[in-house]
């Protein structure tokens, strides 16, 4: 059963869920989690555990390996990018979609292309959040995906990709020479088993490097996982930590909602986590009770 796991988890492809709601919450917190960081000079390690193929063209997103699927991102990006005034935070965040959709769309988009049709990963995100004195790290074990990552990235100062497995990157890449870094953890979550590997994860990370900001997203569907998943979590030497979670499809049987675990959040993050989530409630859900929340599971 364990060599299945890895199997799946191994075979897992962001592709089919790119720009989805899920991808809106986490990337639109991780700008604002990045820009919070960023209010100090002094550079920062970025270290992405999981990083896919960097980018997506969304209008691949429906074709699968042999299965055309529905796609995900007009209920994600596609929701957001027609919602009328948007809040500073969630422009913010549509502004760098945007500004990676201008380089990799080319000069001249087809006529029929989506009109918004290339959508960042976490990597060209970071990659384009980075400043000079900051550094990215990006790991991602599948073969094919991490050569997509390379071939989308390029080379670059200041910058790493590794085929490897991104739990023992945290091992090797902590704590940074910078003293400063936000690691984010993104796995696929397609085996039972990762819960109890974040955690594992989390906890070697804040043996050797506490002062960090971890950033964990998780899926809201299958609750005993989850609360398992914040037992675990609250049995580690917790620095500040704070659980952001929307729900946009309350008692749907697949994926109901997500959320990101945020240790050593910056300076005030929760109300710029707020001014996040309160809009995506509204541009997101799909049902009366679609809902977002925020509390501290080891207190400021
Ligand atoms: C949810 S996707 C990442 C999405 C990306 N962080 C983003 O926001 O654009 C998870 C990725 O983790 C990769 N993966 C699975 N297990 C891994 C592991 N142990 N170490 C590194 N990457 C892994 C999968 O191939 C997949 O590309």
């Amino acid at each position: 059963l364990a060599v299945l796991w890895q199997h799946l988890s191994v075979n897992y492809r962001h592709h089919f869920h790119a720009g989805n709601f899920a991808d809106v919450m986490k990337h639109a917190l991780l700008v604002q989690l990045v820009r919070g960081l960023q209010r100090k000079e002094g550079g920062l390690l970025l270290l992405d555990s999981h990083a896919g193929r960097g980018g997506y063209d969304l209008a691949a997103a429906a074709t699968g390996d042999t299965l055309a699927r529905q796609p995900e991102h007009p209920d994600g990006i596609g929701r957001l990018a027609a919602a009328p005034d948007l809040p500073p935070p969630l422009a913010d965040y549509l502004g760098l979609v945007r500004a990676y959709q201008d380089r990799h769309r080319g000069t001249r988009p087809p006529a029929d292309a989506p009109a918004l049709r290339f959508y960042p990963g976490s990597p060209w995100l970071l990659r384009l959040l980075a400043r000079p004195q900051d550094r990215l790290a990006l790991c991602e074990l599948h073969p094919e995906e991490c050569e997509a990552l390379r071939v989308s990235l390029g080379k670059a100062p200041r910058q790493s990709i590794q085929e490897i497995d991104g739990y023992r990157a945290l091992a090797a890449l902590l704590p940074p020479p910078e003293r400063r870094a936000l690691v984010l953890l993104d796995p696929p979550f397609e085996s039972p088993r990762e819960w109890a590997d974040v955690v594992a994860a989390v906890g070697e990370g804040l043996r050797r490097f506490p002062s960090g900001t971890y950033v964990i997203w998780y899926p809201v569907s299958a609750r005993v996982l989850r609360d398992a998943f914040f037992e675990g979590l609250a049995k580690l030497p917790l620095p500040p930590t704070l659980v952001a979670e929307l729900v946009v499809n309350p008692g749907a049987i697949g994926l109901q909602g997500c959320g990101v675990v945020i240790l050593n959040p910056p300076f005030q993050f929760e109300g710029e986590a707020e001014a996040v989530l309160r809009p995506l409630v509204a541009i997101l859900g799909r049902h009366p009770e679609a809902d977002a929340g925020l509390r501290w599971l080891a207190p400021e």
